[in-house]
């Protein structure tokens, strides 16, 4: 039967998963005794962190008594960058491949454990002759190279907090990275390569630490032949540095509680939030949830697919499965170039085995056509992940169907940039999984779905999803803003996270997330305050005011509709429109470019001048409009839902 007509049939059938017998055999986890054990919080947890090399025990496990302010394995020593690279040479598995790699132009290197750990000392020298040491910021604005994890893990090894900023992140957006955090060493590259074309990383940086005076030095990968310019005494080329610095560079010991990284992602606010991880609870986190939802074992190839700018970089491409030795794949382009099959030629020359990326990729994969993976041997391929964003039970099927084969089992992980690693997945080896479905909590982990009082609601009726018990993976605060990370993830019930998710629980206990329930878009699986976009719209000489709305878009899941008023009472036309685009991408990044953009004289207002979105987005989704008795002026609701009707016909 052809793969279209199986999903159809499947899709009316609501389907259940089973774990599949063969691969159940061989799972990690293939019985409910890890969530038994996890009934004992101490014994669980201790139990869980004996899957690193600490230089000290610990003598807590965590430290509940200044809620919302956790702290995990007290007292304890560890490093990451030794439990990355050192122990598994130790172990004799120092010519294994840790990085397979590949440029989007089509050159490749493989770095073995070996390799990886020597360039991590030498660079980590580097940097401390640099004068960067313990505790310092370090930026890093990278394409995806294996540079990008050499230098994350060499400001582990010697205890700096590394800040990664995405490479697709405007010179405004960098700045603001740079300056919260007041990172002392910027480490950028030459260019990097986007569908066919060259991000002058190097020349933005350059725009963006103009403003910067925290930078004393920035180090420039070579990644191509492209032009910049160097500032003699502050810029530093990577080979060079590399070519000096000596061969052996101590890990530093690290208190489990002291920072390992911070990482920018957007609030319901304009300003962007540097979530903060500690070391021992993060690296514990991530090695324990690779090995449970990945199933990793020595010989697998796992291939994430996210850049190291967001979260899944950091936990599943870095610290989780090279805490683990495993074997993973890295790939700096896009995924239709040079043509719509370069994935599953990724996946067939290396022989990947695990395939982890997001919804919105699977969706722009179907759409392409099944004759692009149909001409690849995927065969070596044995379990699927999801993460970022619902995924639909169609694009699941399809996933399942023509990239699995119907073999593969499907992990739909949830999780955010604060929660350090995954929360709710299936576990491969024992979870009926449900297209559409996160499942279940992992062992150690609960979840619940309540009012806004806090108690649970009923089963298949929405809430709001909360954790209830503290977690080692939990961020450890908001970079320098202590209030603000109680405000926003600990002021809605007393001592339980709220991560903004809203969600259901079915009979059968499966999660269902129903998307954010702040002023939060995710599109394309990237997270994208209303209020950034807000911002940029009207940091245009020429807006006088903007409100902006997600909307459902088939491939990104959410795309951004704004609306705007010009000075002067002016309606835009298509140049502004243009326009306006280019300045949110200059201003942001490119994934923050609204879909649409709809001008106007006023926006609808209540009485008290508040801009009423509930209705934006009504006009924008075609809905009938909701209550309108609150605004102010209702003229302006029909007249925006006009031209916005005559736009779309
Ligand atoms: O709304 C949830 C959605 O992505 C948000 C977290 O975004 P970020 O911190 O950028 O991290 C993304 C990668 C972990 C969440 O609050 N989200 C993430 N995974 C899923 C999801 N929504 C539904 N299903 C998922 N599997």
């Amino acid at each position: 039967m052809n793969v279209n007509k199986t999903i159809e049939i499947l899709l009316q059938e609501s389907h259940r998963f089973p774990p599949n017998r063969s691969f159940q055999e061989r799972a990690y986890v293939k019985d409910n005794s890890l969530f038994e054990l996890a009934n004992d919080f101490e014994t669980f947890w201790n139990e869980q962190s004996k899957f690193l090399d600490w230089i000290e025990p610990f003598h807590t496990i965590c430290d509940r008594s200044n809620p919302p302010f956790y702290s995990w394995f007290v007292g304890g020593k560890l490093n990451a960058s030794f439990n990355c690279l050192d122990r598994h040479i130790f172990s004799g598995h120092g010519n294994k491949a840790a990085i397979i790699w590949e440029g989007e132009p089509g050159d490749r290197r493989t770095l073995t454990y070996r390799e990886l750990w020597r360039s991590v000392n030498k660079f980590a020298n580097a940097l401390k002759k640099l004068g960067v040491s313990k505790g310092d910021r370090v930026a890093i604005y990278l394409p995806l190279i294996p540079e990008a994890v050499i230098s994350m893990l060499a400001c582990a090894r010697i205890g700096a907090i590394h800040s990664v900023v995405f490479g697709g992140f405007s010179p405004e957006s960098l700045r603001d990275r740079i300056n919260d955090a007041q990172a002392k060493v910027l480490i950028t590259a030459d260019g990097g390569w986007r569908r066919g074309e060259v991000l002058p990383l190097k020349h933005d940086a350059d725009v963006a630490i103009s403003q910067c005076p925290s930078i004393k030095h920035v180090v420039i990968v070579k990644r191509g032949d492209f032009l910049l310019r160097v500032k003699e005494g502050r810029d530093h080329w990577y080979h060079r540095l590399m070519q000096e610095a000596p061969a052996h560079c101590d890990p530093e010991a690290m208190f489990s509680n002291d920072p390992l990284f911070t990482l920018y992602t957007s609030g319901s606010t304009g300003k962007p939030k540097g979530i903060l991880h500690h070391t021992g609870g993060y690296l514990v986190w991530v090695n324990r949830t690779t090995q449970w939802v990945f199933d990793i074992r020595p010989e697998d190839v796992f291939w994430c697919t996210a850049d190291v700018g967001w979260i899944t970089g950091h936990s599943y491409l870095v610290y989780g499965p090279l805490s683990l030795g495993a074997t993973i794949v890295m790939y700096e382009g896009a995924p239709d170039y040079p043509e719509k099959d370069r994935f599953w030629e990724i996946i067939e020359r290396h022989g990947v085995t695990i395939f982890y990326t997001a919804p919105t990729a699977i969706r722009a994969f179907m759409k392409w056509g099944n004759e692009h993976p149909e001409k690849h041997d995927l065969s070596t391929l044995r379990l699927l992940g999801t993460v970022g964003e619902p995924i639909n039970p169609a694009a699941w099927l399809w996933y399942h169907q023509t990239i699995g084969r119907g073999k593969c089992p499907i992990v739909d992980t949830w999780w955010q940039t604060e929660t350090g690693g995954i929360l709710i997945s299936p576990l491969p080896g024992l979870t009926t999984t449900v297209p559409g479905s996160a499942t279940k909590p992992l062992p150690g982990i609960d979840a619940a779905v309540l009012d806004e009082q806090g108690n649970e609601v009923p089963i298949n009726q929405g809430g709001y999803l909360a954790i209830r018990k503290p977690w080692p993976g939990m961020l450890a605060g908001i970079w320098g803003d202590e209030e603000r990370y109680k405000q926003v993830y600990w002021s809605k019930w007393e001592n339980v996270y709220f991560p903004g998710d809203g969600a259901r629980i079915d009979e059968d206990g499966n999660f269902w997330l129903l998307g954010r329930v702040d002023d939060v878009m995710n599109v394309a699986g990237h997270r994208i305050s209303t209020m950034e976009v807000e911002s940029a719209l009207v940091s245009h000489p020429d807006v006088s005011e903007a409100a902006v709305v997600g909307i459902e878009h088939d491939i990104k899941g959410e795309a951004i509709a704004a609306f705007v008023t010009l000075k002067g009472g002016k309606l835009g036309d298509v140049e502004m429109v243009s326009k306006l685009k280019e300045h949110v991408a200059n201003t942001i990044g490119a994934i923050a470019k609204p879909e649409k953009i709809l001008f106007s004289v006023d926006l609808p207002k209540t009485r008290s001048g508040k801009i009423m979105r509930r209705l934006l987005r009504d006009i924008a989704l075609g809905r009938v409009l909701g209550d309108t008795t609150t605004l102010a002026d209702p003229s302006v609701v029909e007249f925006l839902k006009k031209k916005y009707e005559e736009q779309e016909s």
